[in-house]
């Protein structure tokens, strides 16, 4: 585990989209596994400065997403597929067709679970997965539970992801209390990882996660196991961690 101990959230964007730069430039046709929540939105502005420089070409480029909300369509400005598109996807040449994220509309969990390991199973290994951890140490949508599910599945939020999250929905609607996730297999299967965090709010779960007992009470200390993984955080993020 490499763990980047940057000063502040801008310069732990530009140490993590340094990272997925290379990767896109090394590998045009790279597989990304990307994430939503507040923590990427500076990293995809990094990425989407290099690509306006004319440093970075998405046309061959394929995504994977962690998760997306159940119920809820794409023309939600809550989505994840709205926050990717409006983020990044619209921003770069990438295809779309390329672009994968669970179904959020589809009400049969079995299917929309089942159909999303099939594209995960067709798109391969992630070349790299970005992730940021929620406060309770979830990965994706995967809270905290009694075991290490491998697989897409259909998760109901923890009541402090409910918490955390429902400020997004102030406008727009009651919170989903259920989400598709990708599960721990293809999370960990990634050839690399990049863990991202910012703010004093996740100090002490990152110490927890990077440092103590593997379990999947803390669904990020997984990531413990996996062989390349980037920790890059800010100095507040950082504050606890002795790893
Ligand atoms: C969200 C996402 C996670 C994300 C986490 C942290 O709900 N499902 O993939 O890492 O919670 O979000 P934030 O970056 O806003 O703290």
């Amino acid at each position: 585990m490499k763990i980047i101990k940057c000063h502040n959230y801008q310069e732990m964007c530009l140490c993590a989209a340094g990272i997925i730069s290379e990767e896109i430039i090394s590998c045009p046709s790279a597989l990304l596994g990307l994430a939503t929540g507040s923590t990427p939105v500076g990293i995809y502005k990094e990425l989407v400065r290099r690509f306006n420089k004319g440093e970075l070409d998405f046309s061959r480029i394929r995504t994977v997403n962690l998760d997306e909300y159940v119920g809820i369509s794409p023309e939600n400005p809550q989505s994840y597929r709205f926050f990717m598109d409006n983020n990044l996807f619209n921003l770069v040449n990438i295809d779309k067709a390329n672009t994968h994220i669970p179904d959020g509309m589809e009400t049969d969990p079995h299917k929309a679970c089942r159909d999303y390991d099939e594209i995960l199973d067709r798109e391969g290994k992630t070349d790299i997965q970005l992730l940021g951890i929620g406060r309770n140490g979830h990965i994706g949508f995967n809270e905290p539970s009694d075991s290490f599910y491998p697989r897409t599945s259909c998760v109901k939020l923890a009541k402090s992801t409910i918490e955390a999250n429902s400020r997004f929905f102030e406008n727009s609607g009651h919170m989903p209390e259920q989400a598709y996730t990708m599960g721990f297999y293809d999370i960990i299967n990634a050839k690399k990882i990049i863990l991202a965090a910012y703010g004093k709010g996740k100090a002490e779960i990152l110490n927890r996660a990077l440092t103590g007992p593997i379990t999947p009470q803390v669904p990020a200390s997984i990531l413990q196991l996996h062989p390349n993984l980037t920790v890059c955080l800010d100095e507040q993020a950082a504050a606890l961690t002795t790893a």
